[in-house]
């Protein structure tokens, strides 16, 4: 089967971050393992990946990696004593967990960047075009096709790396990868064949407002660039670094996917997520719009 025609079946989770933003939880836990109401962000994320077709799925890790493989590994003992009490639901609640995917791991021995970071995949992946999905950016498209897939949609109708990206605010560019689009190729859609890529540019230094926010689906011709790539912005090897790399080899999309997205690598992002997400609940809608109307009385 030609690369071009292959289908996207791998995915690969970083989570290998020091996550300074969130410390003092993230000492010994990954920020990807701090739940949003009661399941942990990475959940979310195997989850999106599932139901957009991956079947293998690579975590990368660092020396915290053991309550991320705990979590989505059977546990007997658990299992045991819930089956003791009765409590068949949550039996198969934490079953489902350990059915969810074939979920691998692989150590990140040091947080070099996230560029350094989807390289120690590079084994596991071979020659193949693979997904990377960051635990950082939660995307619920309710009703719709979850963000990966959208993009998967993209990559097989062009046969090319699409980034998934949305617009955001003026004064936020300097917080994202931003692309610039061909001016010359029109839009196919939601898809936009890219010049160039720039990492956390100045307001004007911005090419536009349209910021990669954590999906990607990448040709394993990426590794080769990565494997070179020097150290980029905040002395760290960046994924960015490395696709506008390999925009001067290969087309590029930018796809800007449907869905809401909670950057929840920030505290604000993370608090909003946990509120829409309560919200969400049917057990806990009532009580916990009661409470927000009760606070927004008082103040
Ligand atoms: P971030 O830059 O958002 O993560 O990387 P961070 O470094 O943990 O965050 P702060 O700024 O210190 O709070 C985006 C994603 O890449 C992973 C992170 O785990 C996150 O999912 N990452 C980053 C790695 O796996 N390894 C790295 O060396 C860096």
């Amino acid at each position: 089967m030609s690369k071009q025609t292959q289908k996207v079946r791998k995915a690969v989770i970083p989570a290998a971050g020091l996550g300074t933003r969130f410390l003092p939880a993230t000492k010994a836990i990954p920020k990807e393992m701090l739940p949003i109401v009661d399941i942990p962000t990475v959940q979310y994320i195997v989850e999106e990946a599932v139901a957009s077709g991956i079947e293998e799925i690579l975590i990368i890790t660092n020396s915290n990696k053991h309550c991320m493989e705990n979590h989505f590994d059977k546990d007997y003992e658990l299992e045991a004593r819930l089956t003791e009490s009765g409590k068949m639901k949550e039996v198969e609640m934490i079953n489902d967990i350990a059915n969810m995917a074939n979920i691998y791991y692989v150590r990140q021995k040091e947080p070099k960047g996230l560029g350094h970071a989807v390289l120690c995949a590079k084994s596991f992946i071979g020659n193949e075009p693979f997904a990377v999905l960051l635990g950082d950016d939660v995307v619920i498209n309710k009703g719709g096709e979850p963000a990966l897939k959208q993009l998967i949609h993209a990559y097989d109708k062009h046969h090319a790396s699409v980034v998934g990206v949305q617009t955001v605010a003026e004064d936020q560019v300097s917080k994202y990868g931003i692309v610039a689009p061909n001016q010359n190729v029109p839009a196919d859609g939601r898809a936009v064949k890219l010049d160039n890529m720039v990492e956390k540019p100045s307001q004007e230094e911005a090419p536009s407002q349209m910021a990669v926010l954590g999906r990607y689906v990448l040709t394993p011709e990426i590794f080769e660039l990565l494997e070179s790539q020097e150290a980029g912005a905040g002395g760290e090897i960046q994924l960015t670094d490395a696709i506008c790399r390999l925009i001067d080899t290969q087309a590029v999309y930018a796809y800007d996917f449907e869905g809401t997205r909670y950057d929840v690598g920030d505290k604000f992002g993370f608090i909003k997520a946990t509120i829409d997400f309560a919200l969400e609940r049917p057990e806990l809608k009532d009580q916990v719009m009661a409470y927000i109307q009760s606070i927004a009385e008082k103040n």
